[in-house]
């Protein structure tokens, strides 16, 4: 928003449920989620699963729907933004937020690239590149040379790689130049249709396969054994959080833009259902299963060991090329894997544009135009050394300071906010009713669990990451550099922050403008 116009709003209730939906439905329903199941006790896994759900899930979902909301009214559209109007004066609350600035865009950087693998392969699936090849491991190859491996570094990234990361990057950048109604709404009204009757032939396709069931049967033959394990619990914490887009600053941005009196409880709630049917019913019947009717059980057990993008891109097309019609199907894959990356990550970026617009007074195709020479810039390094880069950033983005955020996003929500003022402006124009156990759940049973995840992670595999155990020692310094680009990219987001209140304090910049309807709220709310 310049603060010359009005505010920016969706246009439509359904449009902004597609929004976050799309961003919640993402490459983790069709790949990461199948491999979980697969190595967590398969349909056993569904315990720990619809547990994390239920405790963590969806309580965060309406907080963060909640919490965005009522940042809109103060035309604020960032965590940073949202903490400094509830913090009372309190000036170091807002540098909380930034982890909802950073930990979106350490993610948008290398889910931009892996997006761009999938624009590539459905453009060389449609040309029919892909039959001319008919062992899997010619699938590795592949990967391998669009990658651009080879011995020694940096990686030899052939250009017409660079170029689908090029139009991948101007794809995502257009939506949020255009902005949020027009932009993103338009993008996800087209695209979640488009995703769900892509996933649906797909599924159907893999049904009719003739030992379909067997691969049904081995995703989902519970094994319960497994559930006295907390690796398991915890996988499927983090796979909540991951598929939701929680604690990200995403689904605050997105429901910043609501009017003071939108439902947020039912909306909330068709969103996550929508992101549940995508992922368990589409996404649990689609890769495993086929790689159980195409190569057996055995094969599909050391795949459902390898990583979700392997699946993806070496498994699935592989598939393919054993079935009539491969070419179009597999197009229609990797299709419906670029629609699901791309409404996921427009939904990373939106933070860090309204950043810059709410408080340096920017304009959104000022910022969206810096994100995207700066987001360009980070991708350099990141492709040239993806191997040490990649798997670095997503552990600690992912697994660290994703629950990390959240965890401070929730006590702020129950202790600075208020958990009660906070319940009441989740029922506020709610269209249905919230059982009130999840006011409990949100105040007691989320922050512990969240508290826990942390904990686990960062004792038992953090410290490891942290000191570098286990890496050649001739791949320390690429690793140490991800790290100290990480850090630069922190301490900058810390100073911004910093100038921004700075600036505002100074009159040099206007402060973000309540919302014009902002006087209709009950003071008590507001
Ligand atoms: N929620 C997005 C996904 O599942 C990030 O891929």
């Amino acid at each position: 928003m310049s603060h010359h116009q009005l505010p920016e709003r969706w246009a439509t209730k359904l449009g902004v449920i597609l929004a976050v939906a799309g961003s919640a439905v993402g490459l983790g329903n069709f790949l990461r989620f199948p491999t979980m199941v697969a190595q967590n006790g398969g349909g056993a896994f569904l315990i720990p699963y619809f547990c994390a759900l239920l405790l963590i899930g969806l309580p965060l979902m309406w907080m963060e729907w909640t919490f965005g909301r009522y940042g809109g009214l103060f035309g604020r559209h960032t965590l940073p933004g949202i903490y400094d109007v509830v913090a009372k004066g309190r000036r170091w609350v807002k540098y909380l937020g930034v982890l909802g600035l950073f930990v979106p865009f350490i993610i948008v950087v290398y889910y931009t690239y892996v997006e761009s693998w999938m624009l590539g392969y459905s453009i060389f699936s449609a040309l029919g590149h892909f039959s001319r090849i008919t062992e899997t491991a010619g699938f590795g190859d592949f990967l391998g040379s669009y990658l651009g491996a080879k011995d020694g570094q940096p990686m030899s990234v052939p250009t017409w790689a660079a170029l689908f990361l090029l139009i991948t990057l101007l794809a995502n950048f257009y939506v949020i130049w255009r902005g949020v109604s027009r932009g993103i709404e338009k993008l996800t009204r087209i695209a979640m249709p488009l995703l769900f009757i892509f996933a649906v032939i797909l599924v159907i396709r893999v049904l009719m396969l003739p030992n379909a069931f067997e691969g049904l049967a081995f995703l989902w033959k519970p094994d319960f054994s497994r559930l006295g394990d907390v690796k398991v619990w915890l996988a499927a914490a983090g796979q909540i959080f991951f598929t939701l887009s929680l604690g990200l600053g995403a689904i605050i941005a997105y429901s910043s833009y609501l009017g003071p009196k939108d439902d947020v409880a039912k909306s909330g709630l068709s969103a996550t259902a929508m992101n549940e049917g995508a992922e368990v019913l589409l996404g649990g019947s689609l890769a495993i299963p086929a790689a159980v009717a195409i190569f057996g059980i055995v094969q599909t057990t050391q795949i459902a060991q390898g990583s979700p993008v392997a699946l993806a891109v070496i498994t699935m097309p592989a598939i393919f090329t054993k079935i009539p019609l491969g070419e179009l199907f597999s197009t229609l894959w990797f299709l419906l894997l670029f629609i699901a990356g791309i409404t996921s990550s427009v939904s990373l970026l939106q933070p860090l544009v309204a950043f810059l617009q709410d408080e340096l007074g920017w304009t959104r195709r000022q910022a969206a135009l810096t994100l995207l020479l700066v987001t360009a810039a980070y991708l350099v390094p990141v492709v040239l050394w993806q191997q040490f880069f990649i798997d670095d950033m997503d552990f600690w983005s992912n697994n660290i300071l994703l629950p990390l955020g959240a965890l401070i996003e929730v006590l702020i929500f129950a202790f600075i906010f208020g958990i009660h003022r906070g319940w009441d402006e989740l029922k506020r124009g709610a269209e249905m009713h919230v059982p009130v156990i999840f006011k409990y759940i949100l105040l007691v049973v989320t922050p512990l669990y969240l508290v826990v995840l942390l904990g686990v992670w960062a004792v038992q595999e953090g410290w490891a990451k942290l000191t570098l155990q286990g890496i050649e020692a001739a791949h320390h310094p690429y690793i140490i550099a991800s790290r100290v680009v990480m850090g630069v990219i922190f301490l900058a987001m810390v100073l911004l922050l910093r100038v921004a209140w700075q600036r505002q304090r100074a009159g040099k910049v206007p402060r973000p403008t309540p919302h014009p309807d902002h006087a209709d709220i009950p003071c008590g709310m507001s």
